[in-house]
């Protein structure tokens, strides 16, 4: 039996152990696909630290694969060998089984079925995965610049475009990391005035680089003051890792703005009367389908939208993670794995 590497998360909390497998062989509706890049994402904390219910282990994480369909199984029509495809988180909960009607949310169909969380991600040299989550990469992109598109890409850019601001409007992005330096780009290319909002001055010149007309240090400016003072943002996109930071700058949304929450954080209070008086919203987004990381891609092709990566060999995927987790990864870190 033909082998390969992968690495594995043996149980909730457990290391990243690089181990030898199987290549695993493609059933009804599935392709096997021979890895190039894998992003990772502050989400694989998920699968390392167990964080959704019912996650069995050993589990191989990774959700923002590229690679070569190697092998398609049965009933698979269009799919080939040859193509280079991408394979984001692909979850979400369909709102229309019975498992959703009665809120019983983590028993759905769709939501069981997710990238590197209940079935074996793109850390490894061949991973498998249904054809509903499969988007055609373009020529144009490099497999090591696709794969951050997979989740970081596809979250944002697909956030912003549902999120009703239109060009002109004033767009703030708080959180400058995986999704955040994308996020600018995003809105930037869409034509909002956009605006960065991250800790230290440091961050400044790189943030305009991706595009930022405005930038706010939230730790030595006050970020709501900052944006009342560019009029109130339209739409804040945050991407924050701390419910601290999103309540320090919900101030800032100006009439009907609204804050979207990207970044998983436990809870967060917000102002109710201000939400009244202003007309404003919060609400949450959660990544997108195969065909929204297609038009990500596409559009990323389209306006030169590209994530800044630091690249890391799979054999080093520990400090790889553990860079990602320190904050001070610029911006991406992607897993280069194979040709
Ligand atoms: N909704 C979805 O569908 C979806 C999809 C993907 C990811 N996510 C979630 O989105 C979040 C971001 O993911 P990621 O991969 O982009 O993570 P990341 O690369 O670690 O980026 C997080 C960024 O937040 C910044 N940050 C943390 N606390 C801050 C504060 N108090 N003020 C200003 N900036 C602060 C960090 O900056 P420092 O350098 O200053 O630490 C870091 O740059 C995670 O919670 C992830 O699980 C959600
Ligand atoms: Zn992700």
């Amino acid at each position: 039996m033909p082998k390969m590497r992968a690495v594995q998360v043996p149980r909730p909390g457990g290391p990243l152990e690089i181990v030898e497998r199987d290549i695993p062989d493609p059933g009804p509706g599935y392709v096997r696909i021979k890895v190039q890049a894998c992003g990772v994402c502050h989400s694989d904390t998920v699968t390392k630290d167990g964080l959704f219910p019912g996650i069995q282990y050993p589990r191989v994480p990774g959700h923002e694969v590229i690679g070569l369909i190697d092998a398609v199984g049965p009933s698979v029509p269009r799919w080939k060998p040859g193509q280079r495809v991408g394979v984001g988180w692909n979850g979400g909960f369909c709102g229309y089984c019975n498992n959703c009607r009665r809120g019983d949310f983590f028993a759905c169909q769709t939501s069981t079925d997710v990238t590197g969380i209940t079935r074996d991600g793109g850390y490894a040299d061949y991973t498998l995965a249904p054809i509903s989550a499969l988007a055609l990469v373009p020529d144009d992109l490099s497999s090591t610049d696709a794969a951050p598109l997979m989740c970081a890409g596809v979250t944002t850019f697909n956030c912003l475009r549902n999120s009703g601001a239109r060009p002109g409007d004033l767009v703030a992005v708080i959180g400058i990391g995986g999704l955040g330096h994308l996020a600018v780009q995003f809105a930037a290319k869409m034509g909002c005035k956009t605006v960065a909002i991250a800790r230290g001055k440091d961050e400044e010149p790189l943030a305009r680089q991706l595009g930022a007309h405005y930038y706010i240090d939230n730790k030595t400016q006050d970020p709501s003051a900052e944006l009342q003072k560019l009029g109130g943002a339209k739409l804040i996109l945050a991407t924050v890792t701390s419910s601290d930071a999103m309540k320090a700058v919900l101030g800032g949304l100006g009439v009907r703005g609204k804050l979207m929450v990207i970044g998983a954080v436990p809870s967060l209070e917000v102002n109710t009367l201000q939400m009244i008086f202003l007309n404003q919203s919060v609400s949450g987004w959660y990544s997108g389908t195969s065909i929204d990381s297609q038009d990500t891609l596409n559009f990323s092709v389209l306006s030169g939208v590209r994530s800044m990566n630091e690249a890391f060999p799979l054999d080093r995927v520990a400090e790889a993670y553990d860079h990602m987790l320190s904050g001070k990864a610029r911006f991406r870190v992607v897993l280069n794995i194979g040709t």
